[in-house]
């Protein structure tokens, strides 16, 4: 079963070949996903030959296989963790039942809307970062930035398969529409807001890789407990790949902050002006970066409180995150939860059914796995002597959903006036000057072993091949 057919047109693990039907839709769709790859995918990058990774099984030992490959010949495909025998609901309202092989009819539109909004994520972040490869800092990072690209070229064909196979004819054409919306597109956009958002440049995108694919891992952990067991075992498979695009993120960012460190270093100076004349990005900017990328991305949960989610989670379509390590009674009728709101001018804590606050509970949960990656950016500056700290915006900081909505919080989470937001916030956020200076370090570095000069090299390559190996063949 773990097995991956490549013998096929569409890889796959799931036994394409015995349901005709499907495989001919899929098969339908296949050439449109590849044009949309032309049109919107990695720019001008159809011709290079890029040392990727792709599945061989989806066992944990082994599942990759590295070689050159161009782009547009890449084997996607449709590939689900094995399914574990006699699987049960562990939560919600029909715990302990068998979990679901099929959609039940009263859960349909939930679980279209849950896909299709999970899957619309794939291919927006792709289109979003489709011209950063014409301003990579080295083959090594190009290469990451493709692996990504392709990866989530695959994530998207994960939904559409769910959607094909157990959507029936709505499913065909929400997966069609996967491919007619665009980031940024101001008639037909995607989804979400964070992924109309611009991705401009390479400090932007490894924030993103860290912070927003960290939003994907909590939200495919939450959809790999469903009662829906197809989506949960592809959902796990999913995973596996997300954790290199969050590897990406956090290296890339430490990177950027080892550069600036020895700058400051060898020049003995925490001056802004003169750190930018050297050419790094001083740690002021990065920390507005971090403020800026974390506030857009745990908006990313929802409200605050929310009766979708609770329906969500009674009925078995998502679950919490982790949830079979956790001892409650998975039920959580009667448990409550504490959300932040403002009120007379203060910031306070409120109770409130917890079924309600699933979202917040999963942005919780969030926020404490990705202030780890902070805590060791952190040692790079420690260890360079330097007297800086790097820390995550108050939870209040910068939303603009649920009951936080527009308030206007410091990063150290005062509520504060009008004025003093508008006087402060080019502290707190990157401002235009600061993008455009981030811009203006943004030029190609294309020759193998060689850095851009505000990005440190990794400290080993991809697949234990050298720094200097040629990740990327531009023929
Ligand atoms: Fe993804
Ligand atoms: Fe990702």
């Amino acid at each position: 079963m773990s097995g991956i057919n490549y013998s096929e047109k569409i890889p796959n693990n799931v036994n394409l070949s015995e349901d005709r039907t499907l495989q001919r839709a899929l098969e339908h769709w296949q050439p449109n996903y590849l044009q949309w790859w032309n049109d919107m995918g990695p720019d001008g990058s159809q011709n290079f030959d890029v040392y990727l990774r792709t599945a061989v099984s989806v066992d944990p030992q082994g599942w990759a296989q590295f070689g050159h490959v161009k782009m547009p010949d890449y084997r996607w495909g449709i590939f689900l963790n094995p399914g574990e025998q006699d699987r049960k609901i562990h939560f919600g309202d029909h715990i302990g039942e068998a979990a679901w092989q099929d959609v039940p009819g009263e859960h349909r539109a939930n679980l279209r809307r849950i896909i299709v909004t999970q899957g619309d994520t794939e291919p927006a972040s792709v289109e979003q970062q489709r011209h950063l490869g014409l301003t990579a800092p080295s083959q090594y990072d190009l290469r990451n930035l493709f692996q990504v690209n392709v990866e989530e070229g695959r994530h998207l064909w994960a939904m559409v398969y769910l959607l094909h196979k157990y959507f029936g004819k709505d499913g065909r054409e929400e997966a069609e529409g996967l491919l007619e919306r665009n980031s940024g597109n101001a008639d037909n956009p995607r989804i979400l807001q964070a992924f109309n958002e611009k991705t401009p440049d390479w400090l932007s995108f490894f924030m993103f890789t860290y912070f927003t694919d960290r939003d994907g891992k909590f939200q495919l952990c939450a959809l790999a407990e469903s009662a829906f067991d197809p989506l949960a075992r592809t959902t796990k498979f999913m995973l596996t790949e997300e954790a290199h695009h969050m590897f990406v993120g956090e290296s890339g960012v430490s990177r950027t902050i080892q550069r600036t460190v020895d700058v400051m270093n060898q020049l003995k100076t925490d001056d802004v002006a003169k750190l930018r004349a050297a050419g790094v990005i001083d740690l002021p900017t990065i920390q507005r970066y971090i403020n800026f990328h974390f506030s857009v991305t745990i908006d990313l949960f929802g409200a605050d409180q929310s009766s979708n989610a609770a329906t969500f989670y009674s009925s078995g379509l998502k679950g919490r995150y982790e949830e079979g390590k956790r001892t409650d009674d998975h039920v959580l009728k009667g448990n409550s939860y504490k959300i932040l709101s403002v009120e007379d001018g203060k910031l306070i804590e409120k109770e409130v059914p917890m079924l309600n606050a699933l979202n917040e509970v999963l942005r919780d949960d969030y926020i404490t796995d990705s202030k780890g990656g902070i805590d060791r950016w952190n040692r790079v500056i420690e260890k360079a002597g330097i007297q800086f700290k790097l820390t995550a915006p108050h939870k209040a900081f910068h939303r603009n959903i649920g009951s936080l909505s527009g308030a206007k919080i410091s990063p150290d989470g005062r509520v504060v006036s009008e004025s003093e937001w508008n006087a402060k916030v080019g502290e707190w956020l990157p401002t235009n000057e600061d993008r455009a200076y981030v811009a203006s370090l943004m030029g190609r570095v294309v020759e193998p072993g060689k850095f851009a000069n505000w990005i440190a090299p990794p400290v080993m390559g991809i697949n234990r091949q050298p720094v200097d190996f040629d990740y990327v063949r531009f023929n």
